[in-house]
């Protein structure tokens, strides 16, 4: 794969480049309320606009009732002065894309207005690369669709991967070889999308430690009582990965009572009308204790119900891993859509070796070692 700073001086002056970006972030009552994804592409943006290019951004969202990228666009002229463009193709489009100037910005609206990108339709994929000279991928978070705007789209251009793309690949890739031991903690609520990821790296990891609402499938699979909590249905094999030696999972976990108050349970005393929420005390020490002695932790999914209010183990662990971060005793890389909202991750983004900007395209990338929109770029 080319990627973009091997484009230099005239590769870009005056050249139209169709950059598609991973600008779906959350958004309340019309405003980005966690902008983390977008300034991860600002240096992309700013290297094409240094050299002098015409930049027309599309992206998706799907994160708004109004499916609208507005708010991203208010955003956004915050650092440029940027253009927005509501429709596809028609002479509003046109016109505006005869507009922009060298150095000049053009955000379309969500792509998936248009029920042919997530189609792959190939017409589509045509007519978006026929605004452009160059395309360029950005967009590592939804590199694991095949959509037309990431596979359809490089079959019609001179194809190269940003700078946000070249970062997660060069660290996220440092995974499948790491320093050992290796400590890989999955949290999340889905067990079946999960799954594939935590067979793989108990080959390979020396402790895979589950947490989470994962964990409750397991709970649920030894007879356990759930409570309240939420319950894992189906069966995903997970009696098979119970015997290896290197599955761990919580010895304790912190429930909410009926009444509103809060204790620490060992997982087979819960109570019918309590509602695990995080992980309990002795659990976080046995984490501890393992990232004391590991060389490298990859953490992906959040400990507790976050949108419930239960973040404190969550933001101990992340304590705990950028600690060891910073003293230079582990490399540590964290990721996953919700393991970023979960911890305020603008707060803590620099303790940690490496934040991917993925939710399932870095969970797919660890299983897969490649997405969709690596090989389209490659080819
Ligand atoms: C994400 O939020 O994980 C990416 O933007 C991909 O979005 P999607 O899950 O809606 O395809
Ligand atoms: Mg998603």
């Amino acid at each position: 794969m080319k990627y973009i700073d091997e484009l230099k001086g005239d590769d870009l002056k005056g050249k139209y480049v169709l950059l598609r970006l991973d600008l779906n972030v959350p958004v309340s009552n019309g405003q980005v309320v966690n902008a983390y994804r977008i300034d991860r592409a600002i240096p992309t943006i700013d290297y094409l606009r240094e050299h002098g290019a015409k930049v027309i951004i599309i992206a998706h969202t799907e994160s708004d009732a109004n499916m609208t990228l507005v708010p991203v666009a208010q955003y956004l002229s915050g650092f440029f002065k940027i253009d927005f463009c509501q429709t596809y193709f028609n002479p509003i489009a046109i016109d505006k894309i005869s507009k922009l100037e060298d150095r000049g910005v053009l955000l379309f609206e969500n792509l998936r207005i248009n029920p042919e990108e997530k189609e792959n339709n190939i017409e589509f994929a045509k007519k978006l690369a026929q605004m452009a000279d160059i395309y360029v991928d950005d967009a590592f978070g939804a590199m694991h669709r095949k959509h037309a705007s990431i596979i359809g789209v490089p079959e019609f251009l001179p194809h190269y991967g940003g700078l946000l793309l070249k970062q997660e690949i060069e660290n996220l890739s440092k995974v499948f070889s790491p320093k050992k031991p290796f400590l890989f903690i999955v949290g999340g609520v889905k067990f079946s999308t999960k799954l594939p990821l935590i067979k793989k790296y108990l080959d390979k990891a020396d402790y895979v430690f589950i947490v989470g609402a994962l964990a409750n499938g397991i709970f649920k699979e030894k007879g356990f009582t759930l409570g309240t909590s939420l319950s894992i249905d189906g069966d995903f094999g997970i009696k098979e990965l119970m015997n290896k030696d290197n599955f761990l999972y919580p010895i304790d976990v912190t429930v909410q009572k009926s009444d509103g108050s809060f204790e620490f349970r060992n997982p087979d005393e819960i109570g019918n009308d309590e509602y695990i929420g995080d992980l309990g005390p002795k659990t976080m020490e046995k984490l501890k204790e393992l990232i004391g002695i590991s060389k490298t932790v990859v953490w992906n999914g959040p400990l507790g119900d976050f949108e419930k209010g239960f973040k404190d183990k969550t933001e101990q662990l992340a304590e705990v891993i950028m600690k060891a971060t910073e003293e230079g005793k582990i490399e540590s890389i964290v990721g996953g859509g919700d393991t970023l909202a979960s911890i305020n991750i603008n707060e803590f983004e620099h303790g940690f070796t490496f934040v991917s900007t993925g939710g399932g395209a870095m969970l797919d990338y660890l299983v897969n070692e490649t997405l969709p929109g690596i090989e389209a770029l490659n080819k």
